[in-house]
């Protein structure tokens, strides 16, 4: 399977990142085929709503950094969203990215696999119910089945992290696609 995996936090050594990487690591062991695009560090603007790409065959207004993901989120068989919790949702950075699927919704549609994977300090889940359920309204209006989700509760920084046990379940998340 063809996996695009996009995180979206600005830690390159973060949370967030130890489960990318995990998650990696496994699905690249079962044999996928795993291409990553780390948001925060991409040049991706926010939708401005201008339609442009819907009303004319040019694509969307700006011709920035998604012209890298466009390709390999249209031709992947599953995509992996990656993120930590800001204040009850995805970050900015990965919510840019989403918007902006708007330039492409007709080939997006249908046929892919998805899973969301989040990392937060706090140590109730219901803190990711909001990215939980944009993620789910995504996933349905989409067409994707969603095959995984990870919510990483008491993960606000490594120390935290390496006491549970969402290294591994990221890896065998991965593994086991
Ligand atoms: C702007 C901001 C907002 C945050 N909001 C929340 C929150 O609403 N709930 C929570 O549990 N943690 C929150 N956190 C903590 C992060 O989710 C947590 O530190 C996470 O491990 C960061 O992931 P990273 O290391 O991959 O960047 C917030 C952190 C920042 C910087």
């Amino acid at each position: 399977m063809k996996i695009l995996v996009i995180t979206g936090s600005p830690h390159k050594h973060g949370t967030s990142a130890v489960l990318a990487e995990n998650f990696i690591n496994g699905a690249e062991e079962a044999g996928h085929e795993v291409c990553r695009f780390d948001s925060a560090f991409m040049n991706i603007h926010s939708c401005i709503a201008c339609e442009k790409c819907h009303n004319t065959n040019t694509g969307c207004a700006f011709k920035d950094d998604m012209e890298k993901i466009n390709p390999e989120l249209i031709s992947a068989d599953m995509v992996v969203f990656i993120t930590p919790i800001y204040y009850y949702g995805m970050t900015s950075q990965i919510r840019a990215v989403i918007d902006r699927f708007y330039a492409n919704d007709a080939l997006l549609h249908g046929n892919k696999k998805t899973a969301l994977m989040v990392t937060m300090a706090d140590d109730v889940k219901k803190t990711a119910a909001g990215a939980v359920a944009s993620f789910e309204g995504m996933a349905d209006f989409l067409g994707w089945e969603i095959v995984g989700t990870i919510i990483g509760v008491d993960c606000g920084d490594i120390p935290s992290l390496e006491k549970t046990d969402y290294r591994e379940k990221s890896y065998n998340f991965g593994k086991n696609i």
